[in-house]
């Protein structure tokens, strides 16, 4: 990526930042404290997309620094990956009060900021955590999701904004905050996510290919 490049993504990703931060299009800017658009590496090769900001999120205005936030670095130095590597963002920008589901109506009002910050960092696979995550992101490239069991541990081929990208679905880290046992599964899956292309051996890896 040249210099240029680099400088212009660093300018489209504060836009949609600037954005989202004076956002009114779902209720959910009514009760939030800080918006939380994302953050992360402008030419991230991996992104990760959870569901939305809880309290410490909504808080800080940061992405994953609550008790996910820190079991989600707890496992990224396990595997020896620097979280500032990757970009990391949500479905919804705004908490949603007492951290219930996002609507399919927040979500729809939302989606818009995370296609663009998908076109803009480009990454070549995205790992969605949790089940809001996974059917979203599925079904931008056309994939429909039942459940999230069916599809961890896959990889799905789709292109989103015109960006061709394979997509990683695990479990949210709140699920292995209350499911401990979950902790090894969610570190392979995010391990095997972001060496992709190194040292994992592909020939385990099931493709499939969305529209
Ligand atoms: N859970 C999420 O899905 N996203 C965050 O940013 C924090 C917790
Ligand atoms: Fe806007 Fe998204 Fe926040 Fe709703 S959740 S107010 S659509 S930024």
């Amino acid at each position: 990526m040249d210099v240029q490049g680099g400088e212009s993504k660093v300018g489209e990703l504060r836009r949609i930042s600037e954005e989202v931060e004076a956002c009114s299009k779902c209720p959910l800017h009514l009760t939030r404290k800080r918006a939380v658009p994302g953050e992360g590496n402008p030419n991230a090769e991996v992104m990760l997309i959870g569901e939305a900001p809880g309290e410490v999120e909504d808080e800080t205005g940061r992405p994953f620094v609550g008790a996910a936030g820190k079991l989600l670095n707890s496992l990224l130095q396990d595997i020896g990956v620097d979280r500032s590597s990757l970009y990391i963002t949500n479905v919804v920008k705004c908490r949603p009060p007492n951290n219930r589901d996002p609507t399919d109506e927040e979500i729809n009002a939302c989606k818009p900021y995370l296609i663009r910050q998908i076109a803009v960092v480009r990454p070549r696979r995205i790992v969605t955590l949790g089940r809001h995550s996974t059917r979203v992101i599925l079904g931008l490239g056309g994939l429909r999701v039942s459940e999230i069991s069916r599809v961890r541990g896959r990889v799905f081929r789709v292109t989103i904004a015109g960006v061709e990208v394979e997509v990683y679905p695990t479990y949210h880290p709140a699920a292995a905050l209350y499911n401990p046992s979950l902790k090894g599964v969610l570190k392979e899956d995010l391990a095997r996510a972001i060496r992709a292309g190194g040292s994992g051996p592909a020939s385990i890896l099931d493709y499939l290919n969305g529209g």
